[in-house]
């Protein structure tokens, strides 16, 4: 099977407004979207590699960070593997991606969670190339400016921090 035809696998996913919103939220410095498309290619390419079931995988990792930013660097998997698993998603796919953060979460216990655990990682060194070769033309930190506006969870840490800062000029 030939990468595009993996495609096929999670067509119904990508049109989902949990993940279609991810191309506006920030991840290792660019789009969230971006990462996990590129776990996507991982994924595919390590689960044939390791024999494990391609389905399983390329979905798993197109879910693993949705949501993440209602957990902690441990926490997240299982968020978003519940939120996985209330879409309908197969057990096998939210058990992936709640390891996915192995060693700082729980240990795989399937050669698709394996496969997650290992793509995020690659993906995750992706993403740090794409964010420092885009740093020559000014692309990355342009991008990381606007995904600061449209990413929910930085709009709420800087009203915080103006907050803080308005309480304690303010406060006698
Ligand atoms: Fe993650
Ligand atoms: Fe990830």
């Amino acid at each position: 099977m030939e990468y595009h035809a993996a495609f096929d696998y999670i067509r119904d996913l990508l049109n989902l407004p949990e993940v279609v919103e991810t191309r506006h939220h920030m991840h290792h410095s660019i789009p969230k979207h971006d990462h996990l498309t590129r776990s996507v290619r991982h994924a595919y390419y390590l689960s044939r590699l390791l024999r494990a079931d391609t389905r399983t995988c390329v979905r798993a990792a197109l879910l693993h960070d949705i949501n993440s930013r209602a957990g902690t660097l441990t926490t997240h998997g299982y968020i978003a593997a519940r939120w996985a698993a209330a879409k309908g998603e197969d057990p096998a796919v939210c058990a992936a991606i709640e390891s996915h953060m192995y060693p700082l979460g729980p240990t795989p216990t399937s050669r698709e969670a394996w496969v997650l655990a290992l793509a995020d990682k690659a993906a995750s060194l992706g993403d740090i190339k794409q964010f420092l070769a885009g740093l020559i033309d000014g692309r990355s930190l342009e991008e990381r400016r606007r995904l600061k506006e449209t990413d929910p969870y930085y709009r709420h840490r800087s009203r915080r921090r103006l907050f803080r800062r308005w309480r304690t000029r303010y406060t006698p």
